[in-house]
């Protein structure tokens, strides 16, 4: 019977400390290899792949347009001048449902910006 109750305390104590143990897990991530193969998107990949690509892929240009302006606010630094721009042109594009030059807004900033966001900005947090 004590024992019963013992392996149950211990039980509990376990619990709780794989839930410490977890939530500590998740604040370190903005830190943890991120990226490569078999390791979880950085947060901006991530953050692309739910709020503009999975949009784009089903033609959602109200989500394109909502994506978009995140990213406009969010600009990743001073460096990246024509950020803001750019995913401006393709809140508009989004708006008017015009998905070439919505398609050339997500073209134009990843062939001026991603090389560069990869190297220096890769774990920034996401836009808000
Ligand atoms: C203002 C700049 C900007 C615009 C506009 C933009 N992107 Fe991106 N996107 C980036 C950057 C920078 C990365 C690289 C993030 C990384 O790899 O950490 C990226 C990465 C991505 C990825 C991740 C690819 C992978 O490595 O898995 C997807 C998907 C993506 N973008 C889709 C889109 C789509 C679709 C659009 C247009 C509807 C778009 N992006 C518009 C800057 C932009």
């Amino acid at each position: 019977m004590m024992l019963g109750v013992r392996a149950a305390a211990a039980s509990v104590a376990l619990g709780v400390a794989l839930f410490v143990g977890a939530s500590s897990v998740a604040l370190a991530e903005s830190t943890a290899a991120c990226g490569e193969p078999g390791q979880p998107p950085c947060p901006l990949q991530g953050w692309m792949r739910s709020n503009l690509g999975a949009q784009l892929a089903r033609r959602d240009f109200d989500g394109l347009a909502a994506g978009f302006e995140r990213l406009a606010a969010a600009p990743p630094g001073d460096e990246y001048a024509s950020w803001s721009e750019l995913a401006r042109q393709g809140a508009e594009a989004a708006r008017s449902k015009e998905l070439a030059r919505v398609r050339s807004a997500c073209r134009a900033c990843h062939e001026e910006h991603r090389a560069k966001y990869r190297k220096d900005k890769r774990r920034a947090p996401a836009p808000p």
